[in-house]
Formats: structure tokens, C-alpha cells, sequence
């Protein structure tokens, strides 16, 4: 059995991208492993900085996962600030990261760069958290001996650091303190358009919320945009953004007929947007109905998530107590 470990930022409402690239590969992949889901909420602070906006997002992330599937009977799941032992971990692990392969990571560069770029100072508005995110995501993930990670293509890099990291401290100490954990990455052309045909992202306005109402999904699918070919003319399935997502909802026969529908021509754009909206609706009126009572009753998320860390915190002591008597410092 392997030990699969995720962590999820609260940093934006729950969309279909984050629900087809992330919420159903990780709940798939954790099917009859040993699986823990945490809700990365120290991770977000580097993004979030109001309150209210932090708790709200807080409960609409874990109640999206719990309403999507996330069955706490068979996954551990918890919320990431309830386990002092990974802020522990990450104080040791940030004593064996090298500088040198922080400056690296590319969340970092990347600001860094852009920083350059205008001509502003190399550190302009990067705080501490930001640089040193990928030691506490090393804490996360090698805390509880975690051999695959699902992750964003974007986070890569990062579980390769948590890596090396515990490579370093293997070796340090001659011993297997630490599993080395694979990144298990969805391929890039499962990246789900959001209605501008870009990459649908809480950064671009352009989402399908999962639980928004439902006039309101509808009317965000009729605004996905299309191109201007006549309606009886042949069009492109693999090109259209309605098509990307429609395939992803409807039947296997229903698929077929669309594709022989577009290469023949006669597709209006309008029919299969409102067949669209109306699978979508369809596809998550179940999850609605529990994600609405979630987010109703957040005592029960509290008691859901405390329950989590209670067995995380165990396996975590565990781990925390070797290392630390093979450091010296018990
Ligand atoms: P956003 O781009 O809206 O900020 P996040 O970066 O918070 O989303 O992503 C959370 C998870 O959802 C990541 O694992 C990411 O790979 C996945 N994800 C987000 N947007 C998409 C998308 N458009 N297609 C596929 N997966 C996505
Ligand atoms: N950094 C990840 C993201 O931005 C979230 C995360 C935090 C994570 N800790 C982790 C993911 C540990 C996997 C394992 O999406």
C-alpha cells in the first residue's frame, strides 16, 4: 500500500479546473491507499492577509472536498496550522536546505524576475513565507512518510525539493529517516480551459465556479468563448473550449455524436452550451446539496478536521521523536 499526501491551498473558491485537475485525480489515486488530504492554510497566508476572507475561503475549500467525495472514514484529513509538529520539522529541514536551491525554486525566481524587470529592487514585496514555502511544503509531505504526491505541474519542483532535502538528511545521519517522495503529476493537456480559453484560474476571471447558483453557471457557460465560423460549416472539436469541457460531462454516445457533428457541420454553439450548463448543473446537484450544508454548519467541518489531525498528529509525533533522537536532541 502506498501513502499518498496532498496538501490544498485555500487561496480561491472552488472551480471546475481545480475539480477535474486536482479534487477527482487525488481522490481517484487515494482509492485503497493509506491517503492524507490537508487543508494548507499557513501555505495560503503567503496569499491571503484578510481575515474574513481567509476564513471564508477556509471552509468553502474543505467543504468542496468533503461534498466532492472526501470520505474522512478513509483519509486522513486535517488542517495544516493544527499540527505543530510540521513547523517543528520545519524549522530542522530549513537547517539542511540549502540556500542556494531556494533561490531556485520558481514561485520565488519568478518574482524575483519580474522584480528586475521594473527596474525595482531584487526583494520588493517578497516576504520570508514566500521564500521559504517549499521548507514548510518538505515539512508536509516528509513528516508523513509520503511516497507519491499529486500535485500541479506548477508544484513539481517543489516536491523534487522536498527531495532533496530528505535526501540530505538521510545521508547526514546515515540512516532512512525519510521516504523520498514522487511527484505524481496530472499530463498538461488535462488543463481545463475557463471561459476566455485560457487556463481556468481564479487569476484570470474566467472560472465556472463549482457551487456557484445556478443562474449563475449557466450564464458563465454561455459566455465561454467560441469562434465565429457559420453554423453550417465544419469546425474543430479539439480547438473549442465548450467541447473540452463537454467532454469531460457527458455520455460516451453523446460525445460521439457531437465530434461527428462538428467535422460535419450544423453545430450551434448556443445548443451545446445550454446541453452543457445544464450537465454540469446535473453532475454536481448531489455535492451542491452537501457542500450547502457544510458550509451552513461549520461546527461540523471543525469537528471533521479536528478528528484528522488527531491521527496526524500521531503519526507525526512518531516521526518527529525518531528524528530527533537520532540529532541528538532527545
Ligand atoms: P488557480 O489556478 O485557480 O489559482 P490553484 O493554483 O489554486 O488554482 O490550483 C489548485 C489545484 O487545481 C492545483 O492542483 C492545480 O493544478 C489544479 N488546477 C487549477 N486550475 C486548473 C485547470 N484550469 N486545469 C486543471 N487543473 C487545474
Ligand atoms: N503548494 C501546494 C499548492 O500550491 C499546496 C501544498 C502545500 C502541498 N503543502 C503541500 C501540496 C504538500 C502537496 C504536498 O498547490
Amino acid at each position: 500500500m502506498k501513502r499518498i499526501l496532498t496538501g490544498i491551498k485555500p487561496t480561491g473558491t472552488p472551480h471546475i479546473g481545480n475539480y477535474l485537475g486536482a479534487i477527482q485525480p487525488a481522490l481517484g489515486l487515494a482509492k485503497g491507499q493509506s491517503a492524507l488530504f490537508f487543508i494548507a492554510d499557513y501555505h495560503a497566508l503567503t496569499a491571503v492577509k484578510d481575515p474574513n476572507k481567509f476564513r471564508e475561503l477556509s471552509l468553502q475549500v474543505t467543504a468542496a472536498w468533503l461534498a466532492c467525495g472526501l470520505n474522512p472514514e478513509d483519509v486522513i484529513f486535517y488542517r495544516q496550522s493544527d499540527i505543530p509538529q510540521i513547523f517543528e520539522l520545519y524549522w530542522i529541514l530549513s537547517c539542511f536546505a540549502p540556500k542556494g536551491l531556494l533561490n531556485r525554486a520558481h514561485a520565488y525566481k519568478s518574482l524575483v524576475d519580474a522584480n528586475r524587470e521594473s527596474g525595482r529592487h531584487d526583494d520588493d514585496t517578497i516576504n520570508m513565507g514566500i521564500f521559504n514555502y517549499p521548507v514548510l511544503m518538505a515539512a508536509d509531505i516528509l513528516l508523513f512518510g509520503a511516497d507519491q504526491v499529486p500535485v500541479g505541474s506548477d508544484q513539481k519542483q517543489h516536491v523534487e525539493i522536498a527531495r532533496d532535502i530528505a535526501d540530505s538528511v538521510n545521508h547526514a545521519y546515515q540512516k532512512q529517516l525519510f521516504v523520498l517522495p514522487e511527484p505524481i503529476i496530472q499530463k498538461d493537456q488535462a488543463l481545463i480551459p475557463g471561459i476566455d480559453g485560457r487556463k481556468m484560474s481564479k487569476n484570470y476571471d474566467n472560472v465556472i465556479p463549482l457551487f456557484a447558483d445556478e443562474k449563475t453557471i449557466r450564464k458563465r457557460v454561455m459566455q465561454i468563448q467560441t469562434d465565429s465560423i457559420p453554423m453550417a460549416d465544419p469546425k474543430d472539436y479539439r480547438v473549442c473550449n465548450v467541447f473540452h469541457l463537454y467532454q469531460h460531462f457527458a455520455s460516451e454516445e453523446a460525445i460521439a455524436t457531437r465530434k461527428a457533428q462538428y467535422s460535419q457541420g450544423g453545430l450551434g454553439y448556443g445548443e451545446i452550451k445550454k446541453e452543457l450548463a445544464e450537465l454540469i448543473l446535473a453532475h454536481f446537484s448531489a455535492c451542491r446539496s452537501t457542500y450547502d450544508s457544510y458550509i451552513n454548519a461549520p461546527q461540523q467541518i471543525e469537528a471533521i478536521l479536528e478528528e484528522g489531525a488527531k491521527k496526524a498528529r500521531q503519526i507525526a509525533s512518531g516521526t518527529l521523536s525518531e528524528l530527533k533522537q537520532c540529532m541528538g536532541l532527545l
